[in-house]
């Protein structure tokens, strides 16, 4: 099955609970496609290999969104020393409306003091969680602290921050898929698409 096919109507994938009744989700409009953010982490990790060449690295992931970016990223990062951790963060509200209400759901399994730290995001939007992890982690005392993000929603910005890397600027719409949900759905899509 293709998910990267617009041409391929939603109506033609098998839905074995798919009595008259049950609400259908509508099929995003695909905004970029698997293949060039496929090429664009391989361009990201390449630059971070560079960066960070002799020194150890951690990756930091942000759960839930950054996961199936982190998982692409990692194997595109050419490094002796790569270790991996994860944080939860929630935001208050559900659906397509923020409160922007910063929470963590996990804390890191390690210590990062003294350590060469990657925050990996999939989107960064407001910019009120990045604000939010980034001022919790310097506290920390990493000996390098530094942020990439796959998406980034410049023109929505709150708070002045900005990633060291970024994958791709986009606009203000409303995108799920590669990690990305409405709802907790849409996340398993390999391309970024437009939810109407
Ligand atoms: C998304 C994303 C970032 C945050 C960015 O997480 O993963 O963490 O929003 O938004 P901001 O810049 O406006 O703060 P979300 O709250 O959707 O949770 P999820 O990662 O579990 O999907």
């Amino acid at each position: 099955m293709t998910y990267d096919n617009p041409s391929q109507p939603s109506s033609s994938i098998p839905n074995p609970d798919s009595s008259p009744a049950a609400p259908r989700k509508s099929q995003p409009e695909i905004l970029i496609p698997a293949d060039r953010i496929a090429a664009r982490i391989r361009e990201l990790g390449a630059e971070i290999s560079r960066d960070y060449h002799g020194r150890p690295l951690r990756l930091i992931g942000v759960l839930k969104g950054a996961w199936v970016f982190l998982a692409d990223l990692i194997r595109a990062i050419d490094l002796e020393e790569v270790t991996v951790d994860f944080l939860g963060v929630a935001t208050y509200g559900d659906g397509k409306q923020t409160s922007g209400e910063v929470r963590f759901t996990k804390d890191l399994d390690q210590s990062i003091e003294g350590s060469e730290v990657l925050l990996v995001e999939d989107i960064l939007d407001t910019g009120l969680t990045f604000d939010f992890i980034l001022s919790v982690l310097r506290n920390r005392k990493p000996k390098s602290l530094r942020a990439v993000t796959l998406f980034d929603k410049a023109s929505r910005r709150v708070r002045p921050v900005q990633a060291d890397y970024v994958g791709f600027t986009i606009p203000d719409e409303f995108v799920v898929g590669f990690g990305l949900d409405f709802a907790q759905n849409y996340r398993q899509l390999p391309y970024i698409g437009v939810l109407k």
